[in-house]
């Protein structure tokens, strides 16, 4: 089924602001994850230096938000720590737009590689990841515990910023 509403949305890619916390916090937890992260500890993270959000927004209305990409810098280096796209308007290019503009910011800072984990079954977190030009690095076996208690493995995927 089609959602015609959203398909009129024309969306801006913004940094983080604190008042962000509560529509970040629901945006985690529509995105299938085993912990979804309290508005505590989405504050805790957003107000560690080293962490960058950028936000997925309507371009007329910058408090609604469609998605966001949160990473942590160490020295040259930075891990996303999680991606997540509103889930009525996955496939629209949104998660491929929060993570180009995030690159640059993250180049900006001095990050040369760029790391993350990901579900080896989760595919469309994969298919935006390749698209984007990350290659995985590693494996780690039963890493992850599904909802049905089954274990999946996780991939570590990198991206060289120099290459962009
Ligand atoms: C992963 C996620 C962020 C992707 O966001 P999205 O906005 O739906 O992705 P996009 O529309 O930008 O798609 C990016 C590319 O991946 C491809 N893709 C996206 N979903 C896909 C799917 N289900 N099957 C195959 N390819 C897919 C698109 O075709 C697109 O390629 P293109 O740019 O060449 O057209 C989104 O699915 C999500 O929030 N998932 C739940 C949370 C999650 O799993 N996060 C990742 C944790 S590691």
């Amino acid at each position: 089924m089609g959602w015609p509403f959203f398909s009129s949305i024309e969306i801006s890619i913004r940094s983080a602001k604190a008042s962000d916390s509560h529509e970040i916090a629901m945006l985690h937890s529509e995105g299938g994850f085993s912990h979804p992260w309290s508005v505590e500890e989405i504050e805790g993270l957003m107000t560690d230096q080293a962490v960058l959000t950028d936000i997925a927004c309507d371009s007329r209305k910058s408090d609604r938000l469609f998605g966001f990409v949160m990473s942590r810098c160490a020295a040259d280096e930075a891990e996303i720590l999680t991606i997540a796209v509103r889930q009525k308007t996955r496939g629209k290019g949104y998660g491929r737009r929060l993570i180009e503009a995030h690159l640059p910011k993250l180049t900006q800072k001095g990050v040369k590689i760029l790391y993350l984990e990901v579900e080896e079954d989760n595919k469309p977190a994969r298919a935006l990841y390749d698209k984007i030009g990350f290659v995985t690095a590693g494996i780690r076996k039963g890493y992850y515990r599904k909802p049905d208690g089954r274990l999946a493995n996780a991939l570590i995927m990198k991206l060289s910023l120099d290459s962009l």
